[in-house]
């Protein structure tokens, strides 16, 4: 069974769319700056760098500081945040995703050994997000905005952002541009179809609005990020299509972690590369069920179903996970007609905190006759309510976006 609740358009014209405590032996010669510094690039420098939503550990004496809860947070499997699991289905920057024990081990023992600095230029050359840019088009809310926590955790704000463009375009890629990355949990771009841009209000929606935690009812999802998500590019010739005049609308959730967050300022957007004309069009596709209740205390209650694929050809590109903070594990597969199973998107864990589109190395081909299939997982021990679907942080969701392109 598939739902499309009322904030998603329907299926397929959502087009606008170790052992750680390592030998003796090996701590020999382990520094901050050769050995350990290279890891922290790869796995943590999308969250922890300077202004970002972690401690900085570019920062060598933060990292010396922050060296035996390194090995705590790593040790425990928190850090970093839960992904989809590579041997699912293989997916750019996947390997940044996931320490190795070999990794682990190093950080432990460069701790045992006192996290000691090193020789500075023995220094990977420094840190730097990935990037698509140059951007054909990019587009910022209209003025910067300090948020509000009336809730005092969250802020969720929407900025209408119109492409104005004259004749239809394909996107072929998409960054956020997350002013502050300080006070910004997550980003969602949404195409809104031209409905429900403001609030009661009255003002500029350029300028923000408030809207629901997952959009207005009307808009689609086009893209979404969370610290450390990464750019996303689709293969050569393909394009999810926008339509002349397109409003769009950037939801910023800004979270309040520290004190003083609600005198930050920020101005974020998105930055999109296009073409004028693509080979295959690409189609955001929310698969998912609002058919569950989560009892309360249930510490594991996992909800399933399976939706029969009837449209023909395609190539699935990734799939953006989506469930709220109860989340604790998503399975989404494809059960091809002839009974064999393909993998899209398995997790053990589920981090509210680090939600990743999964763009695949190889697509994944589904064919009418298929189907799809997905379970959602949930801990809600501890809560004596039921929870049930809902856009509000503390209600669930269940969905995979997925990123097709039809084949002709
Ligand atoms: C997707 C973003 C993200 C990635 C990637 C990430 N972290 Fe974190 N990390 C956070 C956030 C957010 C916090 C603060 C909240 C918390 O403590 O859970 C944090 C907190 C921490 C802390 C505690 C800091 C303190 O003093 O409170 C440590 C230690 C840590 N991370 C280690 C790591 C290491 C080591 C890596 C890489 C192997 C890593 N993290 C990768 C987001 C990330």
């Amino acid at each position: 069974m598939i739902h499309t609740p009322t904030g998603l358009a329907g299926l397929l014209v959502a087009s606008a769319l170790v052992g750680c405590q390592a030998a003796a032996p090996a701590n020999v010669g382990v520094t901050y700056y050769k050995d350990v510094r290279p890891i922290l690039d790869n796995n943590c420098a999308r969250c922890h760098t300077a202004n970002g939503i972690a401690p900085s550990f570019d920062d060598p004496a933060v990292a010396v500081a922050e060296a035996p809860n390194m090995v705590a947070r790593t040790e425990a499997g928190d850090m970093p945040p839960p992904a989809p699991l590579p041997g699912c289905r293989a997916y750019e920057d996947d390997d940044s995703y996931f320490l190795t024990d070999a990794d682990k081990a190093t950080i432990a023992a460069w701790s045992d050994a006192g996290a000691p600095l090193g020789d500075v230029t023995e220094a990977p050359a420094p840190w730097a997000a990935r990037t698509i840019a140059p951007f054909d088009i990019e587009m910022h809310a209209s003025a910067p905005y300090s948020p509000t926590f009336a809730d005092g955790e969250n802020d969720y704000r929407c900025f209408e952002l119109d492409l104005n463009n004259d004749a239809a375009v394909y996107v072929t890629g998409f960054e956020a541009l997350v002013d502050n990355p300080k006070i910004v949990h997550h980003v969602v771009l949404f195409n809104s179809n031209g409905v429900n841009l403001g609030d009661t209000t009255g003002g500029d929606p350029h300028e923000g609005f408030s809207c629901g935690g997952f959009g207005n009812s009307g808009w689609d999802f086009v893209s979404g990020w969370a610290p450390g998500g990464e750019p996303i590019a689709f293969p050569d010739g393909l394009g999810l299509k926008l339509k002349q005049g397109t409003q769009l609308v950037l939801q910023m959730h800004y979270y309040n972690s520290f004190e003083g967050a609600d005198l930050e300022q920020d101005q974020s957007g998105y930055g999109l590369t296009t073409s004028s004309s693509v080979s295959n069009q690409v189609y955001q596709i929310p698969v998912g069920t609002y058919d569950f209740t989560i009892p309360a205390n249930d510490a594991a209650y996992s909800s399933s179903f399976v939706f029969p694929w009837t449209y023909g050809d395609y190539q699935i590109l990734g799939v953006f996970p989506h469930m709220h903070t109860r989340g604790s594990g998503f399975q989404y597969e494809i059960a091809h007609a002839d009974a064999s199973r393909t993998c899209l998107v398995d997790m053990n864990q589920w981090s509210f905190h680090n939600q990743v589109t999964a763009l695949y190395d190889e697509p994944a081909t589904i064919t009418a006759g298929d189907a799809v299939s997905m379970t959602c997982t949930w801990d809600n021990a501890g809560n004596p309510n039921d929870l049930v679907w809902g856009e509000g942080t503390g209600d669930e969701m269940c969905f995979g976006f997925t990123y097709a392109a039809k084949v002709r």
